[in-house]
């Protein structure tokens, strides 16, 4: 289910969807109904057309000789108005059908796009970073249209043309025997099964003409994106080169595409003109037997002609309702998906001071490698607890933990001494704000990622955060201030403004429990002074979880430990770690060391 290839036209296509769509249908039961009563309305209009032509030309043919010119013209003049009445019928009733429908199938497309992207938003850390957020925007895309397209052919496309062949075979055998109603069903037949053959053998073509046209896309795409790299290493003629291959196997591709259709068109039109004529043939026998009239004759073509209407798009409806399909199941399985962490009897936190308790934690990502090695802590309100470590001892992993984005494999996780496991994710999360390592901001402007913390902010509360974040000169230098647009995922800020946003962000927010992931790592010793007092100022009164890289920067903390491939090796305050002489008080020293020199450098 995850990672999947994208879908392919050839895969067995499951009938099973179209169950699945009937509660979309079920919520317009009414319309759905009507849309219905008009379609046959429609087909009946259309289907009492020949027979008007008919008696037109019957009576034409056998009145003239008359007496009464009067008496003669009367009887068709009646047909022909009914014959406009009828005409203009079966386009208002189809009309009238598509307006019906169309709100039954607006509605459907609507509700299952938004069920999609609440489950999405559902779904686990995990499954988000295994996705291809190309891949899964496109399945909902693709699977949204095709449900569309599937909705709207079932009822304007195959359903009519099912009842108009039953319609036509039924009065044809009726009205002139058996030659006639054999003859037409041998035809759409014939015809429909070589549509769905040669439509069968077409797809490897498609397939191809697909496959290039995604390769030279997402080529071009990527040669784009990395317009800086292929600069730099001048390497523009060989990026035109591979995108000009993809494109030939593209025009190759189409080629073959378009000879197969020719084939296609060409086969229908040869079983088409073949039945034609032999229904024709038949009614000029009976013409001449005395069987049938001329206007006989006249309706047996006008028949055919608007069977082989519907049948023609057939074959093209035929191959899209399967790739609909295929698609409408991928967005399906999307819905199947379930998440790995999930809300059982979930109750609301409820905080009193904001205590939080690792208690023995052990997690992998991968059971094969152990990332945390119980772990145990308790932070109190208003202290400060931070965590020091080489990269890729887990800090950030004990962040996600407390965060519920995984259940640890042992061990509890408490709250004011509820479990998190028992309380809804919604309401953890509401009480906790972070700064995180790598700050993504959304593609909006500096003040709507701010009020982002929370949407309902007053301005004057985001100022204030702003602030507090000491943004404030850094907007006054902009020539757009706070209206600044930030660019795809804040690309324009620097990694110090963008952590200064995040910042301002989670005082906005005002939780009672505080996460920095290394929210000073991607500053300058000036902007991080700056950065730690506001964070001071911020952290008074809230449980504080900070990640440090600089040690200097936890000096205060009430307590600090010290992690080493998911272990803690060391546990105190500043002093005494330093007194205990261990990897804390050598990394201080390095780190002492390190800033005296850039100090007497910059001097
Ligand atoms: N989603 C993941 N799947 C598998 N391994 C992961 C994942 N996230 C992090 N890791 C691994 O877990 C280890 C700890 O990562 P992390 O907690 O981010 O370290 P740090 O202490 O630098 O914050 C790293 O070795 C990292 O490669
Ligand atoms: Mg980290």
């Amino acid at each position: 289910m995850r990672g999947q290839p994208p879908p392919e036209s050839n895969q067995p296509e499951n009938w099973g969807v179209l169950k699945k769509l009937i509660p979309y249908l079920s919520e317009y039961k009414a319309r759905v109904l009507l849309a219905l009563i008009f379609l046959v309305g429609a087909k009946l209009a259309t289907t009492g057309l020949p027979f008007l032509i008919k008696g037109m030309v019957d009576q034409l043919g056998t009145n003239t000789n008359q007496t009464n010119p009067e008496k003669w013209l009367l009887a068709p003049v009646a047909l022909v108005l009914v014959y406009g009445v009828l005409r203009f019928a079966n386009v208002l009733f189809g009309e009238i059908r598509d307006t019906l429908f169309g709100r039954v199938t607006e509605r459907a497309m609507r509700r299952i796009a938004h069920q999609v992207f609440v489950h999405l938003h559902q779904l686990d850390l995990d499954y988000h970073l295994n996705r291809k957020t190309g891949g899964v925007s496109r399945d909902i895309e693709r699977g949204v249209s095709g449900i569309s397209f599937l909705l709207r052919f079932m009822v304007f496309s195959i359903l009519p043309a099912l009842i108009e062949i039953l319609l036509v075979v039924g009065i044809l055998l009726f009205q002139y025997g058996w030659t006639f109603g054999l003859t037409t069903l041998i035809a759409i037949i014939s015809y429909i099964t070589f549509s769905v053959k040669i439509t069968n053998w077409r797809k490897a073509f498609l397939r191809e003409a697909n496959t290039a046209d995604s390769a030279s896309n997402s080529r071009a795409i990527d040669s784009l994106l990395n317009y800086e790299t292929v600069k730099y290493y001048t390497n523009e003629s060989y990026e035109a080169d591979r995108y000009d291959a993809n494109l030939k196997q593209l025009e190759q591709a189409k080629r073959k595409n378009r000879l197969s259709l020719f084939a296609l068109n060409g086969g229908q039109a040869l079983i088409i003109s073949i039945s034609m004529t032999a229904m024709m043939l038949l009614a000029v026998l009976g013409v001449q037997n005395g069987d049938m009239s001329v206007g006989d004759f006249v309706l047996v073509n006008a028949f055919m002609m608007q069977l082989f209407i519907p049948l023609g798009s057939l074959g093209f409806v035929y191959r899209e309702i399967k790739t609909s399909m295929i698609n409408i199941e991928q967005l399906f399985n999307i819905l199947d998906i379930e998440a790995k962490v999930k809300d059982n009897n979930a109750e609301k936190l409820t905080i009193k001071q904001g205590d939080v308790e690792f208690k023995q934690i052990e997690f992998s990502y991968r059971p094969d490698r152990t990332i945390i090695k119980g772990i145990s802590f308790k932070v109190s309100a208003g202290q400060t607890l931070a965590v020091v470590g080489a990269s890729g001892s887990g800090k950030s992993t004990l962040v996600k933990l407390l965060f519920r984005f995984y259940d640890p494999t042992a061990g509890v996780i408490q709250i004011d001494g509820q479990n998190i496991k028992q309380i809804s994710q919604q309401s953890l999360r509401k009480a906790i704000g972070i700064v995180p390592q790598d700050t993504v901001l959304f593609n909006d402007t500096i003040w709507e990622n701010i009020r982002y913390g929370s949407p309902k902010a007053s301005d004057a509360a985001v100022q204030q955060a702003i602030s507090m974040a000491y943004l404030d000169d850094f907007i006054a230098a902009l020539p757009d201030g706070a209206n600044t647009q930030v660019g795809e995922r804040g690309l324009k800020l620097s990694g110090g403004e963008k952590q200064r946003v995040a910042i301002a962000r989670t005082i906005l927010k005002k939780p009672p429990i505080m996460v920095f992931d290394e929210a000073t790592s991607s500053l300058d010793s000036k902007s991080e002074q700056m950065i730690l007092k506001a964070i001071g100022e911020v952290a008074k009164n809230t449980t504080n979880l900070v990640i440090a890289h600089r040690l200097s920067t936890i000096v205060h903390a009430s307590q600090i430990i010290v992690l080493e491939q998911g272990r803690i090796i060391e546990q105190g305050s500043h002093n005494d770690l330093i007194l205990a002489q261990g990897n804390y008080a050598k990394l201080w020293h390095a780190q002492q060391h390190e800033s005296k020199l850039k100090s007497n450098i910059s001097n």
